[in-house]
């Protein structure tokens, strides 16, 4: 990861030299320095090579002066530069620079907070995950050591990117543990990765077999069974609204399936490796609990995530079997591969009881469903509470993790009847991801509850702005905003 460093406007002697520019106005500050120091060449290559400064646009030109390359990235109209604009194009610089240590960005122009905005699009752009391999050749690895963005104001723009780095922190590690392969990550070593936020403060409680089998968890039992890995659940507390402020904890509880072979129900061999990041919802959970405790909001916020893998063998649940869950409800299991709803079930009813929380949202790549639905554009929003949705879909419509809310109704709840239990697991083809939050909504106790399935939106078969493809932590900056949000008040 490169170092991202604010410092006085002053043009660099070698390295890479950026220039974020607006659309339609000649090079200023900075920029016109460097334009007027190579004799005007790098307006002309620029008119020539038809950079105008839109939004998204990029252009390099090699071996201009003494700086190695210099790349001018569209803002688009001055005035008109959001935060996510330019953490945009913080992510397109990254992205042209892989092969250079060092580089200059002449964000004097820009304001503070949109140079430490487009410092942090940097940063999350330039991430990889590279544990595993071992035979990339010196010239193919990425060599970016320290991004250097020059600013008029670099006190304020420091102050303005402390609790984004944090965040990327949070998004980083989310990423890695949703790219981790499914024989590393599996439910114990999540629960030991969960371990690691005791270090920003965050009380981390681990919960194994026998505890979850006292306290009458049947239907995440009953997953895990055909398991040889045990499984666990993780309550993670962040303790930082202030004495006398004291509230209600905000839940936070994650789907984490570390591997979803479908069990019985066994899926298709096609495309059955996606299912390593079945465990998204608890990996989104994990890193918004480390990005709340690394900038030290100050809110009560408590993570919770339940950990299985889903195989079939001797020991594995049937379809047709009777679970008891924590809440003393018994489910049919009709198909074992409906088995996120029966992990969260345990885990939110435990939630509620435990913690009586304020708010209670849980996040799970839960069904095909919602990605026939709205693709992979965004994640299906489905809530109990009006104010919570609302607060949800502005977090998500403020941060780039786009939410739509989908219905609920009792209509879609008769689906999931059961001739022989309290209902079943599954409510057959027409809206499943419906059906699959019927069956969540029977587990919140009546409590303000928010649910988002994000099997559409965790994972990315191509690069984004601020995303290399894979990974995308959906969810986690989603998340900070909200208690953000209620921070601000
Ligand atoms: N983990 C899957 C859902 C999923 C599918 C996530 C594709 C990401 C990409 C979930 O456990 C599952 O298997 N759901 C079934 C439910 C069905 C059996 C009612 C599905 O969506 O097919
Ligand atoms: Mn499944
Ligand atoms: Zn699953």
């Amino acid at each position: 990861m490169p170092d991202i460093a604010f410092v006085k406007p002053a043009l660099p002697k070698s390295c890479a030299l950026i220039l974020p520019m607006t659309e339609g106005d000649p090079p200023a500050g900075l920029a016109q320095e460097a334009d007027a120091a190579s004799g005007g060449l790098i307006s002309r290559a620029l008119d020539a090579a038809g950079f105008k400064g839109k939004k998204g646009q990029s252009t390099t030109l090699w071996a201009v002066g003494s700086w190695t390359k210099v790349v001018a990235i569209g803002l688009g109209k001055a005035g008109e530069v959001t935060p996510e604009g330019a953490e945009a194009a913080g992510g397109a610089l990254a992205a042209a620079l892989a092969q250079d240590r060092e580089a200059t960005v002449a964000a004097d122009t820009l304001d503070p907070n949109l140079a430490a905005h487009m410092g942090f699009g940097a940063l999350l752009r330039a991430w990889r995950f590279d544990r595993y391999r071992t035979t990339e050749k010196e010239e193919d690895k990425p060599k970016l050591e320290r991004i250097a963005v020059a600013t008029s104001s670099a006190t304020p723009a420091k102050s303005a990117f402390a609790p984004l780095r944090a965040i990327a922190d949070g998004v980083f590690l989310t990423r890695e543990l949703v790219s981790e392969p499914p024989n590393v990550l599996d439910p114990v070593e999540f629960a030991e990765r969960c371990k690691g936020l005791e270090r920003l403060g965050v009380e981390v409680e681990v919960l194994g077999p026998k505890e979850m089998k006292r306290l009458g968890f049947g239907a995440l039992l009953g997953v895990a069974q055909g398991s040889a890995k045990e499984p666990r659940m993780v309550v993670m507390q962040w303790k930082g609204a202030p004495k006398g402020k004291k509230t209600k904890p905000l839940a936070l509880i994650g789907k984490g399936v570390t591997f979803d072979t479908g069990g019985i129900s066994i899926k298709p061999a096609g495309g059955m490796e996606d299912m390593k990041w079945d465990m998204a919802g608890a990996g989104a959970v994990v890193g918004a609990i480390a990005a709340i405790a690394g900038r030290k909001a100050k809110a009560d916020v408590v993570g919770l995530v339940g950990l299985v893998e889903n195989m079939p063998s001797g020991t594995a649940q049937r379809p047709g079997d009777v679970v008891k869950t924590y809440s003393g409800q018994t489910v049919e299991v009709i198909n074992t591969d409906a088995e996120g709803r029966l992990v969260l079930g345990d885990v939110m009813w435990y939630a509620q009881e435990r913690f009586d929380p304020r708010g209670m949202v849980d996040l799970a790549t839960l069904t095909g469903a919602i990605i026939i639905a709205l693709g992979h554009e965004h994640a299906g929003l489905f809530s109990n509470d009006d104010a919570l949705a609302q607060k949800i879909m502005a977090a998500g419509a403020a941060v780039g993790e786009k939410c739509w809310r989908m219905p609920l109704g009792d209509a879609y709840d008769k689906q999931i009847k059961s001739d022989i239990a309290d209902m079943k697991n599954v409510g057959g083809r027409p809206g499943g991801s419906i059906t699959a939050a019927q069956f969540l909504q029977r587990f919140t106790n009546g409590k303000p509850w928010a649910h988002l399935d994000i099997a559409g939106t965790a994972w990315s078969s191509k690069d984004a702005a601020t995303m290399p493809k894979g990974a995308t932590a959906f969810g986690v900056r989603l998340l900070d905003r909200l208690v953000a949000a209620e921070e601000e008040g």
